[in-house]
Order: C-alpha cells, then structure tokens, then sequence
C-alpha cells in the first residue's frame, strides 16, 4: 500500500444498502473506538440520516463521516486515495463491481466484498491480480455467507490436521446442515442479472473447480451430483456448491501452492436431505429452476415478485435465523482407514449478519493485523483464510462466529 497517510483507516462503499447497514452496525460495535472511517453511497441525504444516527447511537466513538461517490472514475480515485481499506457492498458486481477493484488496484488499497459471482471474481483476478500485487493492495473477495465460511473451514480443518497429525487432506465432505433465513433484495437481482452480464460459455468455464486456483491441480474423479455420507447421511446437489469450491481451491493454491493442503486435497459440498428420494427429487427441480433465469421474460416476472434492492428479512424475521455448516475429511495419512477429522462453523444469527461480520472483521484484520498470509504474500486477488491468524477466529468467537474443529472416533462417528 502507498506510504502517503490517507484521510481514513476504512469506508464502507455501499452503506446505505441492506447488508452495507448490518456492516456498519459490526464496526460500530467490534472496531476500536478510535477507527477512523466513513460510509459512502451516491446518496448524500441517506448517508447523512445514517451518521447522525450512528453518532448519536455511539458517543464515544470517532464519529463517522460521509462520503459521496459515484462510479466514474474520477470519483472513485478520490474514494479509494482516502483510505487505506474498502468494503464494497455495492452490487451486483458484475454490473458494478470492475471500476470499484480497479480503482483499489490502481491507488493500492486494500479491499472487501461480499460478491457471490464467481465469474466475476475470475475476471478481476485476470485483470487486477499483478497489478494489485505489485502497488500493495489486499483484495478479498467473496467474504460473505458466499464463500467465506466454506473457505474458512477448508482451512481451519486442513490446519487441524497438518498440526495434530502433520499430514494434508484428502476428499473433505462439507454440508449446509441448517439454514433458516431470507433473501435481500441485492440478492435476488444479483442471482438475476449474472445472466444478462455473462455468456453461458463464460459461466460454465468459471464453474470448473480450479477456475480461480493460482496453480494447476490433478484431475478430480467424477461424482454423482447426490450420495449417502456414512456420518451426514444423504446429501444432495447445493445453490452455493459452485462459488464456495472454487473459491476453496484458490485458497488451496495460494497456501504453498497447493502443498499445504495436500496433493490429494478434494472438496465436495452439499445439502442434507431425507432419503434417496428427495436427494434426487431435488436435483432434478434445482436443474430446472436454474436454467429458468437464462429467459429474459421470465427474469423481468420473477423481479415483480421477489424483494426489492434495500431492503431483506425484517428484524422480527431475523431473531429466528440460524445457519451451520458441517464438514468432515479424511487425513492424507498414508494407513488403510483414514483418520478423519470435523468441522463446524455455527453462527444463531441471520446469513446477513454472519455477511456484515465476516465483511467488517476480514477489513480490520487487513488493517491491524500483520502476521497474515495475505501480508506475508504482499497483496492480489486473495481469498478470507489468508487473513485468518488465531486472534481472527476468536474475534469471530466474540462477535457470536463459531469454528469448531475435532478428530471423529472412526468406531463411533
Ligand atoms: N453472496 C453473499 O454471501 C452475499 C451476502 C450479502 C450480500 N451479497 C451481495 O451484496 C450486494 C448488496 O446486497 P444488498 O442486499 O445489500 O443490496 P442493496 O440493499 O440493494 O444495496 C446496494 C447498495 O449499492 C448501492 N448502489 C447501487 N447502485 C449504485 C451505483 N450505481 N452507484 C453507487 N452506489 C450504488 C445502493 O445505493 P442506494 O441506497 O443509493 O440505492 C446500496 O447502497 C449484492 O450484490 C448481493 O448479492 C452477497
């Protein structure tokens, strides 16, 4: 990052959006109180009813300004010249994204999001990874609920097991086990436009397991789109399988190259189910209902009826959130019954939230934080496990994040 000070630790671009919101609320409760940040939008009036209301909220705070930016790129540079780290909510990305990161590309500073199109995160990578690196600029993409918790326990469990048994992984199974919540209006125009921004050609390529992965990997075997999982149960297809492992496997390639993880490393996601039934029930009616949206009328009905930009579950909706991912591998341990070790990553709040805290602490760990893979690598297109240091996951911990890590006895589990 450049050496001349900047006016600001962090803004937050997107802050008069639904999940910019739940993003300010986690700095305004988890940041030291003597930050130096602002929220920024293209909106003056709604920026300035949100910093009166967080500095009346928070007396004891730096207060926090505001920031008025468009996408142009004059307006942008004067953005990301003035601090040191941005959280971008504003998407979709692919529609808005580009000149966001080109800008923190361009003026070295370091940056965040939340985006779920992998896509776009290929693109970005293509064209901003070098030039990142060599001004500075830690870019992170993809540290929502898409695909932060996936990648997070890809590492924390690799991470168990090189250091309980000083070995790599070999296939690791990862599960949605609960999830109850609701779909922000971003969301849902995020999910519709990516076919009006991307060829299909463009999305099957990035769809690959290695599309983002820094190196090449072996060839993966083939498997069924469902399966029965001796310690999960039945397992079928999952709308959030394609970001999060390609989003694992550049993770795998950028610790050591792959080597850390081990040679044999495979990820699998998936979502539980009943029985062989709905397993296959539920392929079928997922097939489907995602080739729909490459139909331009049906995108222009289905935006009547689903929510709308700015807004997503209410407060009452959100008390009865939850969500829990599961995950168990088996250690590259050389015996004939695999050792295999568990993870959990647990959150009793809604995946919004769980997004604005993963946005909020991946920024602060950027910015306090130097015993990072990301400082270590110097900056790029990176992903969230490379900031993940022990004091990371347990600001997780106090912000209600929970990583939990065992080994299974193999009799029992
Ligand atoms: N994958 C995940 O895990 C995950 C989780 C949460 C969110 N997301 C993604 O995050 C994004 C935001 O979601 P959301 O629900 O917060 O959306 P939202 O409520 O519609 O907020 C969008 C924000 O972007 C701003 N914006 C829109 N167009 C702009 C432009 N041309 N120039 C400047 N600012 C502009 C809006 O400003 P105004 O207020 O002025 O309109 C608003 O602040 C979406 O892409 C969503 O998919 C992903």
């Amino acid at each position: 990052m450049s050496s001349t000070p900047r006016t600001y630790d962090l803004i937050i671009f997107g802050a008069t959006g639904y999940t910019g919101k739940l993003t300010s609320k986690q700095i305004l409760l988890n940041s030291p109180t003597t930050l130096k940040w602002a929220i920024a939008g293209r909106s003056s009036q709604k920026l300035e009813l949100l910093a009166t209301d967080y500095n009346t909220t928070y007396p004891d705070r730096q207060p926090v300004e505001t920031f008025v930016s468009d996408l142009s790129e004059p307006a942008l540079d004067n953005l990301t010249k003035s601090t040191c780290c941005l959280i971008s909510t504003v998407g979709p990305y692919l529609k808005y994204g580009t000149p966001v990161v080109a800008a923190c590309a361009r003026n070295g500073t370091h940056y965040v999001d939340s985006t779920g199109e992998t896509p776009w995160v290929k693109r970005i990578i293509e064209k901003y990874h070098e030039e990142a690196k060599k001004n500075g600029a830690i870019l992170i993409p993809q540290c929502g609920v898409e695909s932060a918790p996936a990648e997070l326990s890809a590492y924390a469990l690799v991470k168990f097991v090189r250091d309980k048994l000083n070995c790599g992984v070999r296939e690791m199974v990862y599960t949605i086990d609960d999830l109850k919540g609701g779909v922000s209006g971003g969301t849902a125009e995020t999910a519709l436009s990516m076919f009006e921004h991307c060829s299909l050609s463009e999305i099957l390529t990035s769809a690959n397991h290695y599309s983002l992965s820094p190196v090449p990997g072996r060839p993966l075997p083939y498997t069924l789109p469902f399966r029965r999982h001796p310690t999960f149960g039945y397992l079928t297809m999952w709308i959030q399988a394609i970001p999060d492992t390609t989003l694992v496997y550049r993770g795998w390639g950028l610790h050591d190259e792959g080597q850390y993880y081990g040679k044999n490393f495979e990820f699998r996601e998936y979502k539980k189910t009943r029985n062989f039934v709905t397993a296959i029930l539920w392929v079928i009616i997922f097939s489907a209902l995602s080739a729909l949206p490459f139909f331009a009328p049906i995108r222009w009905l289905t935006r009547k009826f689903v929510t709308q930009p700015g807004d997503g579950p209410t407060t009452e909706q959100v008390l009865k959130h939850r969500v829990e991912w599961r995950g168990i591998a088996e250690a590259d341990d050389g015996r004939a019954v695999h050792q295999r070790a568990y993870v959990s990553f647990r959150a009793e709040k809604d995946c919004y939230e769980l997004t604005g805290i993963l946005l909020a602490l991946t920024a602060l760990s950027i910015l306090f934080d130097e015993d990072t893979l990301a400082k270590k690598i110097g900056g790029g297109v990176l992903t969230p496990s490379t900031i993940a240091t022990e004091r990371y996951f347990k600001e997780l911990e106090k912000a209600g994040v929970f990583v939990e890590t065992k080994m299974l006895d193999w009799l029992r589990e």
